[in-house]
């Protein structure tokens, strides 16, 4: 006799299933994101009864012939560094991101570029009708691009359009969210849809050696799956982010099979679409040279590049009872361990102050070597006292106050040079690492030298 088949609740933010419902999923802690559906997987056990089906293959060493995967340029130069140097054929890649932020821009510029080079492009749009898909085409100036396009959101109809077609170098699924696959009795979005359908689509893809790209929502209201769900299935996830107050964008690799994980690529999203910004650093510096108080530059490595960032701190009395900290663009933890470095080394008070820090631009830093910067920052605010004009900063601090070196200085002094600036507060590493005529360095190795040379403007 067949089993009634059964319900779970699947957590639509990570996919971990419970027997009931709850109101906050036990594994990610989110509130509100169970959702019943049917549980697919069936009763435990039944995979073994197929056992006899299965073939011996042949087991073979790590050693042996192998091929390093080719790979097809993108026409994009952010977008080649980002997947580490161009799509790899076959393999499927998640851009993830919050609603309006500009996958679709991106994307269509991607597949236009790639079919103006003469492969073969296919954009599916389960999100527009191919009139608002045509309309931006046209204001990107895109219009005349052979990309071949579709709006369907039936999985079935999408592979099977495919399949009846000759393997189009690059599959575009915009989104992942929108697909329903009939077999499975489910509101299109949920975990167990989106789990289906990029499934099917991967092994598709893999099969006849298309690249795959999965646009995913971020959403917080976990009434659709979020990207989380299907990152362990595809081989690159790509984030892309920034804020909505600001033009430009941020497309950072949180996974990737075929590359480096930490580059990133930068665009900045004007009336004619996404533009590469291949020099990043002028774009997050604030205007001008004349530094107030409170305002330090960040020598910055993101990915394999350098990147100048200024960091903005206010230090001011507090109003109410509890004074606020506030961060944007960086980590409050690491804002309260500075604080707390800051009080019990160096003897600056900030209980009864309110502390905002702020990252210019909406990039986000998260490297630990940005803690002198954002100290010095802090600092300069706490004590009205201007950083000198043309410096940048570096270095990350230990709870007993020491400054301490860090990774590719060398790297970070040259892009400083480069960009017209003459001074680095630097961990004492970087000292033999310059040559005469370059940066001039102010070494720092306590916290306290820094509070010292800033209050007495001495370096
Ligand atoms: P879109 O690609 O639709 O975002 P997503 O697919 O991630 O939801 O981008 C939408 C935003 O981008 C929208 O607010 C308008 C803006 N935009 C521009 O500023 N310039 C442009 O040329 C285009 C096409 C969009
Ligand atoms: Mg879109």
């Amino acid at each position: 006799m067949a089993k009634p088949s059964k319900t779970i609740f699947v957590c639509q933010n990570c996919g971990s299933t419970s027997p009931r419902w709850q109101g906050k999923c036990p594994a990610c802690g989110e509130w509100n994101t169970l959702a019943e559906e049917a549980d697919a997987a069936g009763p435990p056990g039944t995979g073994l009864s197929r056992r006899g089906s299965g073939r011996v293959i042949v087991l073979e060493g790590l050693r042996g012939s192998t091929q390093e995967a080719p790979r097809f340029s993108t026409g994009i130069g952010e977008l080649d560094r980002v997947t580490g140097g161009g799509i790899v054929p076959g393999s499927a890649l998640l851009i993830g991101g919050e609603p309006g932020i500009g996958k679709s821009t991106l994307l269509l510029q991607l597949a236009a570029a790639l079919a103006r080079s003469g492969r073969r492009a296919v954009y599916f749009s389960g999100e527009e009708a191919a009139a608002q898909v045509r309309l931006r085409a046209a204001r990107l100036g895109l219009d005349d691009a052979p990309v071949a396009l579709a709006c369907e959101t039936s999985l079935a109809t999408i592979l099977a359009t495919l399949e009846a077609g000759p393997p189009p170098d690059l599959i575009v699924i915009d989104s992942i969210q929108t697909l329903w696959a009939e077999a499975i009795e489910a509101a299109p979005g949920t975990v167990s849809q989106v789990r289906a359908a990029a499934q099917a689509l991967i092994r598709h893809a893999k099969t006849v050696g298309s690249a795959l790209l999965l646009v995913g929502h971020v959403t917080k209201d976990g009434q659709i799956a979020g990207p989380k769900v299907i990152e362990h299935m595809v081989d690159t996830v790509l984030y892309f982010e920034g804020d909505r107050g600001h033009t430009f964008r941020i497309l950072r690799a949180v996974k990737n099979r075929f590359g480096a994980t930490d580059e990133i690529g930068v665009f900045e999203m004007g009336d004619s679409g996404l533009r590469e910004v291949p020099n990043p650093s002028a774009l997050f510096l604030g205007e001008g040279k004349d530094r107030a108080p409170g305002a330090a530059v960040f020598a910055g490595i993101e990915g394999s590049r350098p990147v100048l960032v200024e960091i903005q701190a206010l230090v001011a009395p507090s109003a109410y009872g509890t004074p606020r900290r506030a961060v944007v663009g960086w980590d409050s933890g690491r804002l309260a361990m500075l604080l707390a470095v800051l009080e019990a080394r160096c003897g600056l008070g900030f209980g009864d102050k309110d502390v905002y820090l702020n990252v210019a631009g909406g990039m986000r830093i998260n490297e630990p070597a940005a803690d002198l910067a954002a100290a010095a920052a802090l600092i300069s605010s706490a004590l009205d006292m201007p950083l000198p004009q043309g410096c940048v900063v570096f270095g990350e601090i230990g709870l007993s106050g020491e400054v301490r070196a860090v990774g590719r200085a060398e790297a970070r002094l040259r892009e400083a040079k480069k960009l017209g600036f003459e001074r680095a507060l630097a961990p004492p590493q970087a000292n033999g690492k310059v040559k005469k005529g370059d940066v001039a360095l102010t070494v720092v190795t306590r916290l306290t030298d820094a509070v010292e040379r800033i209050s007495q403007n001495r370096y």
